[in-house]
């Protein structure tokens, strides 16, 4: 094990997710971002049932390893949550509960070494799994200047992604998070209230991880594992997130005589003035939740 004492981790919209979820005794819980267990343990102290905790991250599935160790009906898969979602299918699981808190948990943020952090200097990494091969590193000095381009643009909707993405082809070969920051820097000069390498660090985050196709592929599968009556709540945090959940649950719902989820949230949720307070990490958070309908009471309806 190599679970090394991190920052804590503070789950965010918590009072949302129960209030809106409704969690009772005896329901089955996904987590697919369980990450430092925030949202997991809350959750289960109302089901006291069983439950599957997935996170790509292996420092994360340790802290949740020692965590649940008492809960014999918790087990903890280190998968991302695409191939996850597909294998519970393929078991045939269902569940009454689906929680997904995308993007990177506070000790991904606080560890230099993980190479997340805007502030502190760290190598050019940027994996929430650290097995996997493409690293922030290869991107930045690999990829061809007008994918890279396309990269800042779409992922970071970043304005000058074509004078970034040029400046990063001159300045190879970049080395440490510090190096790609100063780029961002050059093209944004004077002071900002927001970092000015923010979008670029989003944008080869993204990349690294995967991270829309990840969520777009899954959505329909999370839909197929919900029971009957089950409830799936998203938490995203930019607006290319919010924007892949927003048409997905569009699609699937609405007055329809095919529509297979409703709506229990009809606009996002977002962090309450009280949270803001002591979790700045909120800010950008939103939270949309539906539930499968239960498709004998509409045929009976
Ligand atoms: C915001 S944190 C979740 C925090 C968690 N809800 C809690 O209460 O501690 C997001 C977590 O999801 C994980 N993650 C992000 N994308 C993932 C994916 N595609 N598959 C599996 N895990 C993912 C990250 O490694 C991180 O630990």
């Amino acid at each position: 094990m190599h679970t090394t004492k991190t920052k804590q981790h503070v789950p965010v919209l918590a009072e949302e997710v129960l209030d809106v979820m409704k969690p009772k005794k005896g329901e089955g819980y996904l987590d697919l971002t369980a990450g430092y267990g925030g949202h997991a343990k809350s959750v289960l102290e109302i089901t006291s049932s069983s439950a599957v905790l997935v996170d790509r991250d292996m420092n994360a599935v340790d802290e949740l390893k020692n965590m649940f160790e008492q809960w014999p009906n918790v087990s903890i898969m280190h998968e991302d949550f695409f191939q996850a979602c597909k294998n519970l299918r393929q078991n045939g699981d269902k569940f009454d509960l689906i929680l997904v808190d995308l993007g990177v948990s506070s000790p991904h943020l606080d560890k230099a070494s993980r190479g997340f952090s805007l502030s502190v200097d760290g190598p050019l990494d940027m994996r929430m799994d650290e097995s996997q091969d493409l690293t922030a590193e290869k991107v930045v000095n690999t990829y061809a200047q007008e994918y890279l381009e396309k990269i800042i643009r779409e992922y970071g909707e970043e304005p000058k992604a074509r004078l970034m993405a040029k400046l990063i082809i001159e300045s190879r070969p970049l080395k440490n998070t510090h190096e790609l920051a100063s780029i961002a820097k050059k093209v944004w000069p004077g002071n900002s209230r927001v970092h000015p390498a923010t979008r670029l660090f989003q944008a080869i985050r993204i990349e690294v991880n995967d991270e829309l196709k990840q969520l777009e592929q899954s959505l329909p599968i999370m839909v197929d594992l919900l029971s009957p009556g089950g409830r799936l709540g998203i938490i995203s945090f930019h607006s290319l997130e919010d924007r892949i959940v927003k048409r997905f649950f569009k699609e699937k719902t609405g007055d329809r005589y095919d529509s297979e989820l409703i709506e229990l949230t009809k606009k996002p949720l977002s962090a309450t003035q009280n949270e803001l307070d002591f979790n700045p990490r909120s800010r950008s958070a939103k939270i949309r939740v539906v539930a499968k309908i239960n498709t004998k009471k509409k045929g009976q309806g």
